[in-house]
């Protein structure tokens, strides 16, 4: 079947994460396959409102899957949200002849994609962050990998805790939304895990500590998101209350770079080749997802608008066996 757009944009936007470039790759290659032209955009938003445009063709993606971070760069823009910005982005679409946009990046660059596909390009946002705190989605791109380089961090600093019979204190990212020390946190065998979702205090972390240690255990892992608390006042609570050595470490931005696992990369993959197959059929204003597996697409607004539940199984589950 004929596809209804003859050239489509690629974007990333918001904070990076790795697996970004298996769906700019994905995007590319499958829109060739059905004769589409592809253009790349730069610095997001940011970029379609000054016109940094590039042809891209399949050999402008190879070597790119296996890196992290996005090769098109990425880019919060303010501009992007007020009614010029919004024009000059329009006016490059149709300067560019750009029919259909792939929009790569969280919530935020959801939202401009809505507002772009209500004035006449045709939008398909892909779930890119390492938070997974997109409703419309069971995994984002990026999830694994961050979680991935958590446990690894987080391994090695078990090493030295144990040696030294002391408490770690890891915080983590995730903005709003606790996936991230959640699943590192069962990966790890943390003794307690702090999110936004759940209310806990600190003297639910030291009860578990001390209960731990009348049960022999004499090193400890705790896993606090961002959103919660503060690594360095949550170990310096637990130190004077149990006595026991705490440190605290601030992973920080190593967590959104390295080589995407085998799992973002085919995640990636597959959220890239599906928009492009939206695209091609017409379709605008979607939002791609995974959910059981399954490839799914929803309207931009209704997607914006889901909620997504905590697992509270898995919470209580990872309370259960950390003792
Ligand atoms: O949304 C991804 C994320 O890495 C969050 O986990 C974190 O809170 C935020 O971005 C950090 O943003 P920046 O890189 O702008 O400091």
């Amino acid at each position: 079947m004929e596809s209804k757009v003859k050239k489509i944009g690629v974007l990333t936007s918001g904070g990076d994460a790795p697996g970004m470039n298996a769906a700019i790759r994905a995007v590319v290659r499958a829109a060739r396959s059905k004769g589409i032209e592809v253009v790349g955009v730069h610095r997001g938003y940011a970029g379609l409102i000054k016109g940094d445009i590039v042809d891209m063709d399949v050999r402008d993606v190879s070597n790119i899957l296996q890196s992290g971070g996005t090769s098109l760069l990425s880019a919060r823009s303010k501009e992007f949200c007020t009614e010029e910005g919004m024009q000059m982005a329009i006016d490059n679409c149709h300067k560019f002849g750009i029919e259909g946009l792939v929009v790569i990046g969280g919530d935020g660059s959801y939202r401009g994609a809505g507002d772009l596909s209500s004035r006449g390009i045709h939008c398909i946002g892909l779930p890119g962050t390492i938070d997974n705190d997109i409703s419309s989605t069971d995994y984002t791109i990026g999830f694994d990998t961050c979680v991935n380089c958590v446990v690894d961090m987080v391994d090695r600093i078990r090493d030295t805790m144990r040696s030294h019979e002391r408490c770690s204190v890891v915080e983590v990212m995730g903005r709003n939304a606790g996936y991230i020390a959640l699943h590192a946190g069962i990966a790890t065998g943390a003794a307690f895990v702090m999110v936004p979702e759940v209310d806990s205090s600190v003297e639910d972390v030291i009860a578990k500590i001390e209960e731990g240690r009348a049960l022999g255990k004499y090193n400890f892992i705790v896993i606090v998101a961002e959103g919660v608390g503060h690594a360095e006042e949550l170990s310096k609570k637990i130190q004077d209350a149990t006595g026991v050595v705490t440190r605290a470490t601030i992973l920080g931005h190593v967590q959104r770079g390295g080589s995407p696992t085998a799992r973002d990369r085919v995640l990636a993959s597959r959220f890239g080749a599906y928009a492009v197959d939206l695209l091609a059929a017409g379709k605008s204003n979607r939002v791609v997802g995974v959910r059981n597996d399954k490839l799914v697409d929803y309207d931009i607004q209704e997607a914006l608008a889901m909620k997504k539940e905590f697992p509270m199984e898995l919470y209580n589950m990872s309370d259960i066996i950390s003792i």
